[in-house]
């Protein structure tokens, strides 16, 4: 299959974590990406050899001449500002960013007759589980603006299909996690708040030890409970939702987790063991609104998209993710 075969696929956000793991699975299986991304929290040598153009979802001026000129399948979009704590205290940013220019994305769609979205969701839009695992079906009552901002988006999806017939499908992930197994690509986030690299950061020296909000909550070993998805499972979901959209599929969304949960205490260990590394731990007081434990069910995914996580094993997540940190410290060097 030639590398350009396949149709246009736009990946908003393509500079990001998890955008730029796109940007290369999709290249490698035959389309042609073409990134945007206003690089607020991206880079620019994370997007490799797609085509890439800089600027904001959220400008028609920018957006509906690129959306004319290549025609994409489909719009995938990663772009947002997703750390939780700061939506707390910046809500409208998160307000503007996730919800308002993705209002103006949709809108440039509907103007250049791009038909089909796939939306990067969150576990966040489910708030407090009443019950775990989480189903889809579970009641959304987020507990922080960013989590209120994607659900807000989640329905104005249900509307654009209804009256636009403008499809999509949201996927809504759980703690994304782990790096391109070839160690070129993988998390850089500043600053950085996710579990994986921060504790693998110890290990590199680049911190002395790793904080644990919390260590009496309600689970086996006191620490709270996770579902760590790799992101190259999250990409394959993705191009699964592509092919199901290409066949008509009507809007839905899914959930994307491993179904297995890791407490804090279980992925210090784990990471003990990938790197050799002590980890000293430090313990902090819980974070206000940090629920115990946040399972996927993610059995619709995988019967309804046919997806099959290759990377569930978490010493595999971490090991990609200790092979990212180290190649971009040498980097560094
Ligand atoms: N990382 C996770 O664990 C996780 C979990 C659930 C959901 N998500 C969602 O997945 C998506 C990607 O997350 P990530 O961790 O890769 O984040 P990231 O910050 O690494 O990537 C987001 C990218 O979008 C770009 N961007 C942001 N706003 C933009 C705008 N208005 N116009 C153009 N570009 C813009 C940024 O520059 C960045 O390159 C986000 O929507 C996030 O909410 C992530």
């Amino acid at each position: 299959m030639s590398k350009t075969s396949l149709p246009p696929v736009v990946v908003a956000g393509g500079a990001g974590y998890i955008g730029s793991h796109m940007v290369r699975m999709l290249l490698e299986s035959g389309f042609h990406p073409v990134v945007v991304d206003n690089l607020a929290t991206g880079h620019a040598e994370a997007v490799g050899q797609a085509t890439f153009r800089q600027g904001d979802i959220g400008d028609p001026s920018f957006m509906a001449p690129l959306l004319r000129e290549f025609q994409p399948a489909c719009v995938m979009h990663f772009a947002a500002a997703s750390l939780v704590g700061e939506s707390m205290t910046a809500p409208a940013k998160y307000w503007r960013n996730n919800l308002v220019q993705t209002l103006a994305l949709l809108d440039a769609m509907r103007e250049c007759g791009v038909g089909q979205f796939i939306f990067s969701s969150t576990a966040a839009v489910y708030g407090n589980p009443v019950e775990v695992p989480i189903t889809e079906q579970h009641p959304r009552n987020p507990i922080n603006p960013y989590g209120h901002s994607k659900l807000a988006v989640e329905t104005a999806l249900q509307d654009y299909d209804r009256a636009y017939g403008l499809r999509s499908i949201a996927l809504r992930y759980f703690n994304a996690a782990g790096a391109h197994p070839d160690g070129s690509i993988g998390e850089r986030h500043e600053p950085e708040t996710h579990l994986i690299p921060l504790v693998l950061q110890v290990a590199s020296g680049r911190r002395r030890e790793i904080a644990r909000f919390g260590s009496n909550f309600p689970t086996p070993d006191g620490s709270c409970i996770r579902d760590y998805v790799h992101v190259q499972d999250l990409c394959t979901a993705h191009l699964l939702a592509l092919k199901k959209l290409g066949e008509g599929a009507a809007s839905t969304a899914y959930n994307l987790g491993n179904g297995s949960g890791h407490s804090v205490n279980e992925v210090i260990a784990a990471a003990r063991r990938v790197t050799g590394h002590p980890i000293p731990v430090r313990d902090d007081p819980p974070r206000e609104g940090d629920p115990p434990v946040l399972v996927a069910d993610a059995r619709r995914a995988r019967a309804e998209l046919g997806w099959a996580p290759q990377y569930a094993d978490i010493e595999t997540i971490i090991a990609h993710a200790w092979q990212w940190e180290r190649s971009s410290l040498a980097r560094a060097a």
